[in-house]
């Protein structure tokens, strides 16, 4: 009898491990049936009322879960004893819709107190910011917890810069665990949404690879010295709808950014680009999927972090 008793034992606690180990679509389904409809109900309002909101919601994301994984860390104020993530230099001036993102966890706490992260609302604004600008959906694994720390220094050096070159970006994806595949696709994110002046101020000057026509355009509004954060897009063909022409104008030389432009660099990476011209759909698909992989970089489950009850500080 002694075995069926401790193998009862085994399988229950493989079975405990296994359900808080893995996020899953239908996390909140029986403790908070309205969280996903009350979150897409306020992405809508706030996209509607701003489109770049969508792309700003979306970027969110990503700089959540580059640093330390996605625990809502970017989220967290800094106060006198506490220095967050908000000030790293990619995000400084740069990372936008807290407000937003404070709009919707006050519905969602109305409906359900203390049970839906923070982590999770910014994996399903991004889902919804893409879906409302015209992307694919995305089925999205729910279940994160929310840190109880950030890491400025994280921030800024796990976030790549856009003066990166192709090799550093494909070493920061993969130190995420994110192939040079999931890097092209998820770069398509820039078919949405704006950039400084700052950051692509020297690839208008200096790069040899971009659109003659294109970079005097865009000198006319960034110039050599001064007006640091006048915008541009970073889509110039449709930068309000998320479609593949992010690709299409990297074959013309006309990426925003260094980085972009350096996808173009290697056939790897460049095929890639052909592709998604060529089959909008086969960038969609790989989008979502990339998606669901970067939202599932080292999230904190189970009984680690905390449901933070205010997305800006730790209970
Ligand atoms: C591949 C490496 C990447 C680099 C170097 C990069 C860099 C940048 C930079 C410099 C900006 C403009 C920031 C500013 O000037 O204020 C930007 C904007 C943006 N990025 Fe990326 N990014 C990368 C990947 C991604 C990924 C993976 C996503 C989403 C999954 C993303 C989504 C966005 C969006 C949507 C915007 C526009 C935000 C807005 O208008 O508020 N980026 N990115
Ligand atoms: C941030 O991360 C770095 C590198 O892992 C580490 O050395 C440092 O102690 C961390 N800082 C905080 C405040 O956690
Ligand atoms: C890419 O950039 C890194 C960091 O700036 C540099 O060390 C490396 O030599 C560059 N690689 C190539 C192939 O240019
Ligand atoms: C503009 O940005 C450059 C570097 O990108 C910096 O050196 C300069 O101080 C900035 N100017 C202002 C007014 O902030
Ligand atoms: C262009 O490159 C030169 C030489 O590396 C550098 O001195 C200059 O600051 C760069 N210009 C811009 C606008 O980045
Ligand atoms: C690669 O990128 C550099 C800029 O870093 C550019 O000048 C060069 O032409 C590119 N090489 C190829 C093969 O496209
Ligand atoms: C500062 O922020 C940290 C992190 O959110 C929080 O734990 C702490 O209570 C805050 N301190 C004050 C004085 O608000």
């Amino acid at each position: 009898m002694a075995p069926c008793i401790s193998m009862f034992l085994v399988t229950v606690v493989l079975c405990a491990r296994s359900i808080a180990a893995d996020l899953s679509p239908n996390y909140y389904s029986s403790t908070c049936p309205k969280a996903l409809d009350t979150v897409q109900a306020a992405v809508v309002a706030a996209v509607k009322k701003e489109t770049r909101m969508g792309a700003s919601l979306l970027r969110l994301h990503f700089h959540d879960c580059f640093v330390n994984g996605c625990d809502g860390s970017i989220l967290l104020d800094d106060n006198l004893t506490f220095t967050g993530e908000k000030t790293a230099i990619p995000n400084v001036n740069s990372v936008r819709g807290f407000d937003v993102v404070d709009d919707i966890k006050s519905k969602v706490e109305k409906v359900c107190l203390g049970v839906v992260s923070c982590a999770d609302i910014l994996a399903l604004a991004a889902r919804d910011s893409v879906v409302m600008l015209g992307g694919p959906s995305w089925e999205v694994p729910l279940g994160r917890r929310d840190s109880t720390t950030a890491n400025r220094s994280t921030a800024n050096t796990n976030i790549p810069p856009p003066t990166s070159n192709l090799s550093t970006l494909i070493t920061s994806f993969s130190n995420k665990g994110l192939s040079v595949n999931d890097l092209v696709a998820l770069s398509g994110s820039h078919t949405i949404g704006l950039a400084r002046c700052t950051s692509f101020r020297s690839r208008i000057y200096n790069d040899s690879n971009i659109d003659a026509t294109f970079a005097d355009k865009l000198q006319t509004k960034c110039p050599m010295v001064g007006r640091n954060n006048t915008l541009a897009c970073l889509d110039v063909a449709t930068p309000k709808v998320f479609d593949n022409c992010y690709f299409r104008n990297l074959l013309s030389e006309k990426g925003l950014l260094h980085s972009d432009q350096e996808l173009m660099n290697k056939s790897s990476t460049s095929s890639r680009v052909n592709k998604y011209v060529s089959e909008p759909s086969a960038f969609f698909k790989d989008f979502a999927k990339a998606m669901v992989k970067m939202g599932k970089i080292k999230p904190l489950i189970g009984n680690e972090g905390q449901i933070r009850l205010n997305c800006r500080k730790v209970n």
